[in-house]
């Protein structure tokens, strides 16, 4: 997407042709960076602490991960082991698993001395297929909401809630939940936005509303809890969320607190649809709520909060009072029962098995 008129991806391989270039996640809204990677535990670390997030961001990230091992070691003890520490790095978002092992499947059957170079068209052929299947989903989701607006008066915005960044931050390009909204939005389809701030660590008030923003996409960030309240009052038409990880039977794993608003959107009749490539289906899981690891994160995270002060100064302050003990899951899962419909690269799915076999069935041989 744009950014002050130049045209970026998250990640992409630098001019050096040796490393590789991040948009550090972790400088926003307040910076825009540019980091570089030139280790595997360079991109290891850049998972860890959120540089690169968003399920399919996170697999392109371990691609290139391996690309950069191989280039220092291409022997198979070393392919092995960087596939291995980068798995480490973060448990919930299957895209993770998926990059890697096709990187596993494909480079041990590449002679050591082709490795590196074998690696790292992958990892490029891996961001390129995530844009086009971003893009897929864009049109998909686009139908939905062109239906919507078709529903109101002239010009009358199409309200559409979303949870976490699921946008172009996420991915590679375009996002998974925003490219039906930026694609309605080029469109000429009117849009709004509903933007869920995502506490503790705010990826909707620090990463889709400053990309929502910069595209000229209308919105506005509510606190978390504001969600149930606007749907009763008919102010939300259609929530679009991401996942990290979706079962073979449709229940969805996303940010923590997904779940709320889907029971409210049930309450209240309001369409709840997931975004997702289909790297992101297990189809070894069938039951989200038990299976679907949840990654526990650092109190800190809930305890304190950054931001700026109106001097510019960046400060973090504790928010909780002394000595109370915090927790911080950080997914949640949502059962396909909740779930209006899936939107995938080949179209919108009914969650549940048939549906997502029926669309996928060459995944769901690999994984028999
Ligand atoms: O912890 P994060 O920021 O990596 O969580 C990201 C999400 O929950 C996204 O909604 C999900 O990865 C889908 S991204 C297209």
């Amino acid at each position: 997407m744009n950014v002050d008129g130049k045209k970026y991806r998250t990640i992409w391989l630098a001019k050096d042709g040796e490393s590789v270039e991040i948009i550090d996640q972790t400088k926003f809204p307040y910076a825009f960076e540019i980091a570089k990677l030139r280790t595997m535990e360079d991109a290891a670390h850049a998972i860890r602490v959120m540089q690169v997030r968003g399920a399919p961001l996170i697999g392109a990230t371990a691609a290139y991960g391996v690309a950069l091992a191989m280039r220092a070691d291409s022997s198979d003890e070393a392919l092995h082991h960087a596939c291995s520490a980068l798995l480490e790095t973060r448990p919930t978002a299957v895209n993770l698993h998926w990059a890697l092992d096709r990187a596993r499947k494909v480079l041990i059957q590449v002679e050591p001395a082709l490795r590196a170079t074998a690696a790292f068209t992958l990892a490029n052929d891996i961001c390129d297929e995530d844009i086009g299947i971003n893009m897929a989903i864009g049109m998909h989701g686009m139908e939905l909401i062109a239906a919507i607006s078709e529903t109101k008066r002239k010009g009358e915005p199409v309200n559409i809630l979303t949870h976490c960044n699921a946008g172009w931050l996420a991915t590679v390009d375009w996002g998974t939940a925003t490219a039906p909204v930026y694609m309605s939005h080029d469109g000429g389809i009117p849009v709004h936005v509903w933007v869920d701030e995502t506490r503790p660590r705010n990826q909707g008030a620090f990463l889709t509303a400053w990309e929502l923003g910069h595209h000229g996409v209308p919105h506005t960030v509510i606190v978390d809890n504001a969600g149930g309240h606007l749907m009763q009052h008919g102010e939300v038409d259609i929530v679009i969320t991401g996942t990290d990880r979706t079962t073979a039977t449709g229940d969805v794993c996303n940010k923590i607190g997904t779940y709320l608003k889907a029971l409210a959107a049930r309450d209240n009749n309001v369409p709840f649809y997931v975004a997702l490539p289909s790297p992101t289906i297990d189809f070894s899981l069938s039951d989200g709520v038990r299976e679907v690891p949840i990654e526990e994160r650092d109190g800190k995270e809930v305890s304190q909060m950054t931001g700026r002060t109106d001097r510019g100064d960046i400060h973090t302050i504790n928010i909780v009072a002394e000595g109370s003990p915090v927790a911080n899951p950080a997914f949640d899962v949502t059962p396909a029962r909740l779930v209006t419909g899936l939107i995938t690269e080949r179209g919108v799915l009914e969650p549940n098995r048939q549906s997502i076999a029926g669309a996928f069935p060459e995944r769901v041989k690999m994984s028999a």
